[in-house]
């Protein structure tokens, strides 16, 4: 496949088949993450694989989270969507979450979300050569740093997350400006 036609053919995809992912394939994807630009060549990302019922928790963690912020206004001025929740349902159906961290830097925060960006759009048109699809998340930033806990890196800032596994559905490209 070449690039323009990963390009083309990746989705974000929501619903994923109960097939296992093998190690050679996740650390393929990874590898092409490592590959990214980055500014000054900080490789500012780090990558924590997740499955399992520390996958759930995390879901979890997004529910509760959710469900403790009572009015809608409350929602809307963090910018906090009730998507959250089908983002959380989407986490404990994929096969893998990976979860992709950076260090806390303020110097550099422009810069590195920039290059994380690279990082992760890299995986998913691996992912899509590959013939498996990604879900791109950004839902898991009100519990970051609790989900950091929880996989003790505290230390680390959560930038994003990414679903991994085998496409459930196909769906068709999605609007795009002219
Ligand atoms: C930085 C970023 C964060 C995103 N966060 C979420 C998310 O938290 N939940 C979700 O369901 N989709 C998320 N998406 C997916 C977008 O909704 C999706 O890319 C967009 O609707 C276009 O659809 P497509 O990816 O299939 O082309 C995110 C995408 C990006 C690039």
């Amino acid at each position: 496949m070449d690039v323009l036609q990963a390009i083309e053919d990746r989705r974000s995809i929501r619903n994923f088949k109960k097939l296992k992912i093998s190690k050679e394939i996740i650390e393929d994807i990874l590898n092409c993450g490592r590959l990214a630009p980055s500014a000054k060549n900080r490789q500012p990302w780090y990558f924590v694989i997740v499955q399992g019922n520390i996958k759930s928790q995390i879901a979890d963690l997004m529910i509760e989270d959710f469900s403790k912020r009572n009015s809608k206004e409350e929602r809307i001025k963090i910018g906090c969507p009730s998507s959250v929740i089908a983002t959380a349902n989407v986490i404990k159906q994929a096969p893998i979450l990976i979860l992709v961290f950076k260090e806390k830097n303020d110097n550099w925060l422009v810069e590195d979300n920039l290059s994380i960006g690279t990082c992760i759009e890299n995986m998913c048109l691996r992912a899509t050569e590959l013939g498996l699809g990604t879900l791109w998340i950004r839902d898991t930033r009100y519990v970051a740093s609790e989900i950091a806990n929880l996989v003790h890196y505290s230390d680390l800032e959560l930038n994003c997350a990414l679903d991994l596994g085998y496409a459930n559905q196909f769906p068709n490209p999605r609007p795009r400006k002219n």
